[in-house]
């Protein structure tokens, strides 16, 4: 874990921190970190030599340190061994099993309505073309003009194969999307709302029951994209009726790079929505082999092709690990360590002209916050280099993320400090 790895002594750190503005902050940090209830995870983590403080674990969460050895028993056993037999054995129903999993473990959701394939955009370009299809007479999908540039870019797309127009949703770039901001635009021309539940700069979370209820009273469709929130924030889909999602599992869900994502899908849905991509694995009998396409009526519906076992590996422990301690739990340090950010931003950057990107209010915020500063594009270049490492967004903003079970209080206040220090160098 980053604390070994740390190059001060405990001592010279509360000195150096200390010295400047801040003599209890460490102090403070350190006391967060012996009351947390979920500071035993910290050491499942790999180490990573030479990183001090990871601060991007929802851009890429890190791997469990158990991964090496699970991975290498896979390719010896369930491939090496039983070979093409695992197919049958466990692989077939994996897509759905483990979809079933991340929806009973973080998203409120009965079994059989999630499924992981694919990557967020292409799950995102299936839903997004099913939806728009079930809406015939209606020609507008309405997206926020600051939304995820995949999501921005495939409705696009979709609406020009679709004939149909993009409506924009323009929010308050801190605070986020409100009701009254989609109320604003839906009409009785939207056929599907797509948002995101965190938005990826500013970590504003939106009110997914309360928007959700408003596009449904307008006739239309809701896609949220969970990629930011998925295992950080706790989430009710079934209960706040939500029609459909996606996410991404390589960020909270520590599946490693490129791994692959998940969709949600509505049981009330499922006869009526067709995806665009009809590949065999889609198909009523996958074996069948027959001459024409017909769509099984499950939430099998949204794969298309072979699924990517092998990269379905790395989240599993991660879900173990949340479900043994329930997203609420998550949550709950994902709060204490965003107060705890805005608090040393208050105390170590607000004083240097670095401004907040993120609400204070804890209730409507995600697992990250943003600072800005004009030079954060070198200070992240900087720090980098020192192997402190949070995730810079362009032009002036760096993102902390406080992926909650590998990351502890002094870690967040050590990359603060440093933010604080390469701007006084
Ligand atoms: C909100 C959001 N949507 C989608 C994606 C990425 O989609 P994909 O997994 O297809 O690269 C990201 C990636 O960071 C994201 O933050």
């Amino acid at each position: 874990m980053t604390e070994s790895t740390a190059p001060e002594s405990p001592e010279d750190e509360h000195r150096r921190v200390a010295g400047v503005s801040a003599p209890d902050l460490l102090s403070e940090a350190r006391r967060l970190d012996a009351a947390d209830p979920l500071a035993r995870h910290l050491d499942a983590f790999a180490d990573a030599p030479g990183v001090t403080a990871y601060l991007d674990g929802n851009s890429l969460g890190r791997p469990l340190k158990d991964l090496p050895e699970k991975a290498a028993a896979f390719i010896r056993e369930d491939w090496g061994t039983r070979l093409i037999r695992s197919w049958d054995e466990q692989w077939m129903e994996l897509p759905m099993t483990l979809g079933d999993r991340i929806a009973e473990v973080t998203l409120g959701a009965a079994a059989g309505q999630t499924v992981i394939a694919d990557s967020t955009s292409v799950l995102l370009y299936k839903l997004m073309r099913a939806g728009i299809a079930a809406r015939p007479g209606r020609d507008e999908i309405v997206i926020e003009a600051g939304n995820f540039p995949t999501d921005r870019f495939i409705a696009a797309g979709v609406a020009k194969e679709a004939g149909a127009t993009l409506r924009w949703v323009e929010p308050d770039e801190i605070t986020g999307v409100s009701v009254a901001d989609v109320a604003a635009v839906v009409s009785e021309r939207t056929a599907l709302v797509v948002l995101s539940h965190v938005d990826y700069r500013s970590g504003a979370l939106a009110d997914m029951p309360a928007i959700t209820s408003a596009v449904h009273e307008a006739g239309a469709l809701m896609l949220w994209d969970l990629c930011h929130s998925v295992g950080v924030v706790p989430m009710q889909l079934d209960a706040w009726g939500v029609d459909m999602a996606v996410g991404c599992t390589y960020k909270y869900l520590n599946g490693g790079p490129g791994s692959p994502a998940f969709a949600y899908l509505r049981t009330e849905h499922h006869g009526s929505i067709t995806q665009p991509i009809h590949g065999w694995w889609s198909a009523a009998d996958i074996f069948a082999m027959g001459p024409e396409y017909a769509p099984v009526n499950s939430i099998r519906q949204l794969l298309s092709g072979t699924p990517p076992v092998l990269s379905m590996l790395g989240m599993q422990g991660m879900l173990d690990i949340i479900e043994a301690e329930g997203v609420t739990a998550v949550r709950a340090k994902s709060v204490s360590l965003t107060d705890f950010a805005v608090r040393a931003y208050d105390e170590l950057l607000a004083p240097l002209g670095v401004r907040l990107l993120s609400t204070r209010d804890a209730a409507h915020r995600g697992g990250h916050i943003t600072i800005g500063h004009d030079s954060f594009q070198q200070v992240t270049k900087t720090l980098w280099s020192e192997g402190i490492i949070p995730d810079f967004r362009f032009p002036d903003g760096i993102r902390l993320g406080l992926s909650p079970l590998s990351t502890s209080h002094s870690e967040t206040l050590r990359g603060i400090a440093a933010v604080r220090d390469a701007l006084l160098a």
